[in-house]
C-alpha cells in the first residue's frame, strides 16, 4: 500500500494510431517470418490482461510448423483455410475450463477458498466465467500482437470441438478464436467496415 498518488504516462498519436485507429484485421500476409521471440514477447505483454479475481483462464497453442498448420487448417471453415496455411504464425486461442484449479498460485491469499467456490458452480455457469475472462484477454492478445508491428487476424470460423481434439486431447482446454499473425501481405485488407456510432454506444450519467 503507498499513501501517495501516481500519474500514469499516456500513448502518443502514433502509438495510439498502431494499436487502435490504424490497425486492421489482416486477410493475406507476407513471407517476412514471424520469430519465437516475438511470439514470446506478445504473451509477455498480454499476460498482464486483467481478469476476474486474477484467473486468467487465457491458453495458446502457437502453431508454428507447416505440419502443424495443415492440421489446424482442415479444422477451419473453408474462407479461412487458404489465410491460415500462409500467415508466418497461428495462435489457437483457448480458455481453461478448470481455470479454477490455479487460484492457490494466482491468487496466493485466497487461492483454496476460491477454488473450493468456484469449483461447487454449475458447469454451465464456471464455463460462462471462463469464456468473459478469456475474451478480456484475448483483446489484450490482439493489442501485444499490434503492439509488436504484428497484424492479427482473428477468426472465429473453425469446428472448435475437433481442433480440441486434434491439440487438446484429454486436456480442459477449449478453443475459442484462432488468430493469424504476420505481415500484412498483398491486398491483405477488406474495405473498412464502419463503427457503430457513439451516440448509439455510449450513455451518460
Ligand atoms: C470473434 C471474431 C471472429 C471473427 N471471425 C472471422 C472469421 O471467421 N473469418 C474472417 O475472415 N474474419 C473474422 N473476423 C474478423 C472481423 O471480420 C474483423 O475483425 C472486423 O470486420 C473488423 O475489421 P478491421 O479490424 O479490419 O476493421 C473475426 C473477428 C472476431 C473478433
Amino acid at each position: 500500500m503507498t499513501t501517495t498518488t501516481t500519474t500514469l504516462d499516456t500513448l502518443d498519436d502514433a502509438a495510439r494510431s498502431l494499436l487502435f485507429t490504424e490497425a486492421r484485421t489482416a486477410n493475406t500476409f507476407s513471407d517476412i517470418p514471424v520469430s519465437d521471440d516475438e511470439l514470446r514477447g506478445i504473451w509477455d505483454l498480454a499476460r498482464w490482461s486483467p481478469s476476474l479475481a486474477n484467473s486468467q483462464p487465457l491458453r495458446v497453442l502457437f502453431v508454428r510448423t507447416q505440419e502443424g498448420r495443415e492440421r489446424l487448417v482442415t479444422h477451419m471453415s473453408e474462407g479461412n483455410q487458404a489465410k491460415t496455411l500462409t500467415a508466418p504464425a497461428v495462435a489457437v486461442l483457448a480458455y481453461d475450463a478448470e481455470f479454477h484449479e490455479h487460484f492457490p498460485t494466482v491468487f496466493p491469499e485466497r487461492g483454496q477458498m476460491y477454488r473450493d467456490n468456484f469449483a461447487g458452480m454449475p458447469a454451465e455457469a464456471l464455463e460462462g466465467l471462463a469464456k468473459y475472462s478469456a475474451a478480456i484477454q484475448t483483446g489484450v492478445f490482439l493489442l501485444a500482437v499490434r503492439a509488436h508491428g504484428l497484424a492479427a487476424g482473428p477468426m472465429g470460423g473453425f469446428d472448435g470441438p475437433a481442433i480440441d481434439a486434434e491439440f487438446f486431447p484429454g486436456t480442459t482446454w477449449r478453443t475459442h478464436l484462432v488468430v493469424n499473425i504476420g505481415h500484412p501481405g498483398v491486398d491483405p485488407w477488406f474495405d473498412r467496415l464502419p463503427r457503430i456510432a457513439a451516440d448509439d454506444a455510449v450513455s451518460w450519467a
